[in-house]
């Protein structure tokens, strides 16, 4: 059996599932099931003890990138094997989202929003693609897109990561010890990191003001990998003119944070890259068929390392 749990499109996962895996019989939560007959989980954030009871797990198959949240559960045994979505129509939505942002900051756009504010008819002056430096940080499934096809448009990009990846038009920066000179040189920094130990707080107001006075940040990682008081003293200073968010400490971010009304941040929730149910369901199902047949599936997280 497969059982599933998902805030969004229950009917649409449950249906597409099912047709995919016509061999499976697909029940979704709030359904009582066995569940020792419960051999597949299909989720993204169930609510606390879904996994108890769950002694025949084969595989928890994760509705998104990160799996931050599912990795801190204590229903879920630490046997049991973790496969997230790669890419599955993610890469190209955050390549997008980005670009928005990489525009509003290399073409002034906050500037002509308050020119506008005054009725001023005022030409500024913009930067090329070329003479305007991104930083990405992580460059794995969507980051590698982000940051190559950033590239490929012109931008001078670089990328960072723990091992390093050749990729076209974007310089590599490698390791702990290269993240000051990648801010250092980012006019835009983009983070794209999982949530893991090492990256939460990452970026703190001690790194962040390695970045040149001026700078953008554009954050649809996980929001604990940007400390929200350092960057908002750091946009009130003026080091930082803008900061692009879709990620928060806090999810929902509470009604009363400053982030919502500070005049230099563009905040969305949570909706960088969205899960697709098609391209999502398509590749649990060849995941299934792979684990099946004994084979390793697309995706298995690396449980020491929390991605
Ligand atoms: P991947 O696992 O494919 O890539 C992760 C990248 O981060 C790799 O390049 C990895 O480097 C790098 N990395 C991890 N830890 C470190 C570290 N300590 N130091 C330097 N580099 C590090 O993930 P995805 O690209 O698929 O997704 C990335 C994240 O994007 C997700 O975990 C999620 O948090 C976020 N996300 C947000 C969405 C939104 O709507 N806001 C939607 C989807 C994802 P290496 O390979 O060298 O180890
Ligand atoms: C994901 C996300 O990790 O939506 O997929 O944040």
């Amino acid at each position: 059996m497969l059982y599933l749990y998902t805030p969004q499109d229950m009917a649409r996962y449950q249906h597409a599932l099912q047709q995919a895996l016509p061999q499976q019989e697909v029940r979704c939560w709030p359904e009582e099931v066995a569940a020792g007959l419960v051999k597949y989980a299909v989720v993204w954030n169930p609510p606390a003890g879904f996994f108890k009871d769950m002694v025949n797990l084969q595989a928890v198959f994760v509705l998104g990138a990160g799996v931050d949240r599912i990795l801190k559960r204590d229903d879920l045994d630490r046997t049991v094997p973790i496969v997230r979505l790669t890419d599955a129509g993610m890469a190209q939505q955050m390549l997008e989202y980005v670009l928005y942002g990489v525009l509003h900051v290399q073409r002034q756009m906050g500037q002509y929003r308050r020119q506008q504010a005054l009725r001023q008819w005022q030409a500024l002056t913009a930067p090329s693609a070329g003479q305007t430096r991104i930083g990405v940080l992580g460059l794995g499934e969507i980051g590698g897109w982000v940051a190559q096809s950033l590239a490929a448009m012109g931008y001078a990009v670089a990328g960072w990561s723990r091992a390093g990846r050749q990729l076209p038009g974007v310089q590599d920066y490698i390791g702990q010890a290269a993240l000051p000179d990648l801010l250092a040189r980012s006019d835009i920094l983009v983070n794209l990191l999982p949530a893991t130990p090492q990256t939460r707080g990452l970026l703190n107001g001690r790194l962040l003001s390695h970045l040149p006075s001026g700078a953008a940040i554009i954050n649809a990682g996980r929001g604990e990998q940007v400390d929200e008081a350092a960057l908002l003293g750091l946009l009130d200073s003026g080091h930082l003119r803008f900061a692009m968010l879709d990620v928060f400490e806090v999810e929902p971010l509470e009604s009363v944070h400053p982030l919502w009304s500070h005049p230099s941040v563009l905040l969305t929730p949570h909706i960088a890259a969205m899960t697709l149910v098609e391209p999502a369901v398509e590749q649990i199902a060849a995941n299934v068929q792979a684990i099946s047949q004994g084979l390793l599936p697309q995706g298995l997280v690396e449980r020491e390392r929390g991605y």
